[in-house]
C-alpha cells in the first residue's frame, strides 16, 4: 500500500511539473532572422556599374569578376582580334594524292632514292620502304625521328606542320623532323641525325 502511495505522488508531481512547463514563458529564445536579402543588398551596393551586358556567371554571390568580364564597347561591336577568322590549315598535308607532286628523295644511310608525294611525311614514306626509322610522338614535340637534309636549310626543302623542337639555327643547318616533315622539292636525307 505504500508503494501505491508514493507511485502516485510521483505520477502527481511529474503531471504538475509538465503543465507548468507547459505554461512556462520560456528562455525568449527565437530562430535568427533572415538576413541574405540585406547581404545581397549591401554586396550589389558596392559592385561598380558597367556599360556592358553582365556575364552569366557574374551575378552577384557567384564568383566572376574581370577575367570573366565582356570588354567594354559598343553592343556587338569586335575588339581587336575578336571573331577573326581561324587561319585556314592549307599545308601540303591537306593536298589529295591526285594533288600532290611527287619529288625524289635520297635516303642516304639506307642507299635508296625514291619518290615521294609532297602530301606524305619523309617517316612515313620510309617506313612504307620497310625501313625501321625511328620515332615516338610522331606529332613534332620530341626528337627521336630527327633528320638531316644535305642540302641546306630544311626550310627550303621541306613543310613542317607543327614542330615545336628545332630552332631556327637548326632548321638553317638542314635538321628536320621527319614526321611531321612534308618533302617540296628533291634533296638528300640523312635520318637518324639530330642537332
Ligand atoms: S617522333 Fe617525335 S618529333 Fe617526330
Amino acid at each position: 500500500m505504500a508503494i501505491s502511495t508514493l507511485g502516485l505522488a510521483i505520477g502527481v508531481g511529474l503531471t504538475v511539473l509538465v503543465v507548468l512547463a507547459h505554461f512556462s514563458t520560456g528562455t525568449g529564445w527565437g530562430p535568427a532572422q533572415d538576413i541574405s536579402d540585406q547581404i545581397l543588398e549591401r554586396r550589389a551596393e558596392t559592385v561598380p556599374e558597367t556599360e556592358f551586358p553582365e556575364p552569366m556567371n557574374r551575378a552577384i554571390g557567384a564568383g566572376g569578376g574581370a577575367a570573366t568580364a565582356v570588354p567594354a564597347g559598343e553592343a556587338g561591336e569586335l575588339q581587336e582580334g575578336e571573331g577573326e577568322a581561324v587561319e585556314e590549315d592549307d599545308g601540303p598535308w591537306t593536298l589529295s594524292d591526285d594533288e600532290a607532286e611527287t619529288v625524289e628523295i635520297e635516303f642516304a644511310k639506307e642507299g635508296e632514292t625514291i619518290e615521294v608525294k609532297e602530301n606524305e611525311t619523309l617517316l612515313d614514306a620510309g617506313e612504307d620502304e620497310g625501313w625501321d626509322l625511328p620515332y615516338a610522338c610522331r606529332q613534332g614535340q620530341c626528337v627521336s625521328c630527327g633528320g638531316r637534309i644535305a642540302d641546306g636549310p630544311a626550310e627550303d626543302f621541306v613543310v613542317h606542320d607543327d614542330q615545336e623542337m628545332l630552332d631556327e639555327d637548326e632548321l638553317g643547318d638542314g635538321y628536320t623532323l621527319t614526321c611531321v616533315a612534308y618533302p617540296q622539292s628533291d634533296f638528300t636525307l640523312e635520318t637518324r641525325e639530330t642537332p
